[in-house]
């Protein structure tokens, strides 16, 4: 069959049409119409080449959600009209130590979806079944998506973090990961402050959830605070004032970066060391996970806040997404 996708066909380039040809999925394969695709900032990374390993023509789009049309002769958990999520994950190995204890995504196979094969800006999508993932009643088609990859990173990531409840979090940076993380981490029973370069966002951090919102410019250090935190989540695709962050964290405490700057972290031993701090970082989530994240939203009303673009407007949408004003996460509609 033709699918026809919007691409990125070099560094930095605007989304411009362009058709696949793919064939019947065979074996874990299976084909879904695309209801919805929320873009992730880790689209702009690829779309830009900033991690070096990007393959064009790209096509963006990991916070997929679809309806199953066509299955492989091996699909056994999924049938033709199923919602399901697709996120950053394409494949792995699944008979790896990492893979055999739930943690695909730490794979040294695990194959990113837009990385080695095409992502969901586009009308269909073919996918490996056990990376598909069905979306609980309770879930918005529209909002669903962004919970695929930005939801699991944080969710994630403040978990191995240490994340139960009762504890101060400190989320950094309220773009389309942070503002989940402020949910996941609130609902979940903490006190959360949001870290901004927004002032609007800091006035709107409550209704997410957030105790307490501190602006920080951008390119600035962080005010001196009494309070001392638990766990810092970084979500901010840039560098920031580690130390002076690191500084903020409770002995034990843990900082987990989830967001990509460009620059190597430079981070003093005695600020650690003092206090037996932690710094950690955490790639999306294994499928185990994925689904835990995916209960939970369910279950406590997590659901991101979403602006939605018609699939043909992915340009403005991406615009809009590179200078930092949507509010909080695109999703591309797709009629
Ligand atoms: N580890 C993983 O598995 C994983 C998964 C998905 C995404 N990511 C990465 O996570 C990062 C965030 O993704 P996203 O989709 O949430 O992006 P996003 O929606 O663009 O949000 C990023 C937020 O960071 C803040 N920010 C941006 N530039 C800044 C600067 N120069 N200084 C300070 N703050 C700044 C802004 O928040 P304020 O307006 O509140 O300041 C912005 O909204 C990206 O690097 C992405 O690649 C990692
Ligand atoms: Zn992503
Ligand atoms: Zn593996």
């Amino acid at each position: 069959m033709q699918i026809q996708t919007l691409a990125a066909h070099e560094k930095g380039a605007e989304l411009k049409p362009f058709t696949l040809e793919v064939d019947s999925p065979e074996g874990y394969d299976c084909i879904l119409k695309v209801l919805a695709c929320g873009i992730c900032h880790s689209d702009i990374h690829v779309i830009d080449n900033d991690w070096g390993n990007s393959r064009y023509p790209v096509v963006p789009g990991h916070e997929v959600v679809g309806e199953v049309v066509e299955l492989g002769n091996q699909v056994k958990h999924l049938k033709a009209g199923d919602r399901v999520g697709v996120g950053w994950q394409g494949s792995a190995c699944l008979q790896c130590r990492d893979c055999l204890r739930g943690d695909e995504n730490l794979c040294d196979k695990n194959e990113g979806l837009i990385i080695s094969g095409y992502g969901g800006f586009a009308n269909y999508l073919r996918v490996d079944s056990r990376f598909a993932f069905p979306i609980p009643a309770g879930i918005k088609t529209e909002a669903a998506g962004p919970l695929l990859c930005g939801g699991v990173t944080v969710y994630s990531a403040l978990r191995y973090a240490g994340m139960t409840s009762g504890q101060e979090i400190g989320v950094i940076g309220v773009g389309g990961l942070g503002h989940m993380a402020v949910q996941f981490a609130s609902k979940l029973g903490n006190r959360v402050t949001v870290f901004t370069t927004s002032d609007d966002k800091a006035e709107f951090a409550s209704k997410l959830g957030a105790h307490d919102a501190i602006v920080v410019p951008a390119g600035s250090s962080p005010p001196q605070l009494d309070r001392k935190f638990n766990i810092l989540i970084s979500t901010v695709p840039a560098a920031l004032d580690w130390s002076a962050y690191i500084e903020y964290l409770d002995s034990d405490g843990t900082l987990t970066v989830v967001g990509v700057p460009e620059e190597p972290l430079s981070i003093p031993l005695w600020s650690l060391l003092t206090k037996r701090r932690r710094v950690m970082s955490s790639l999306i989530g294994g499928r185990a996970i994925i689904t835990e994240m995916l209960d939970v939203a369910a279950r406590f009303g997590i659901e991101p806040i979403i602006e939605t673009f018609p699939l043909e407007q992915v340009n403005e949408a991406m615009d809009k997404v590179r200078s930092n004003k949507v509010r909080y996460r695109a999703v591309l509609t797709v009629s």
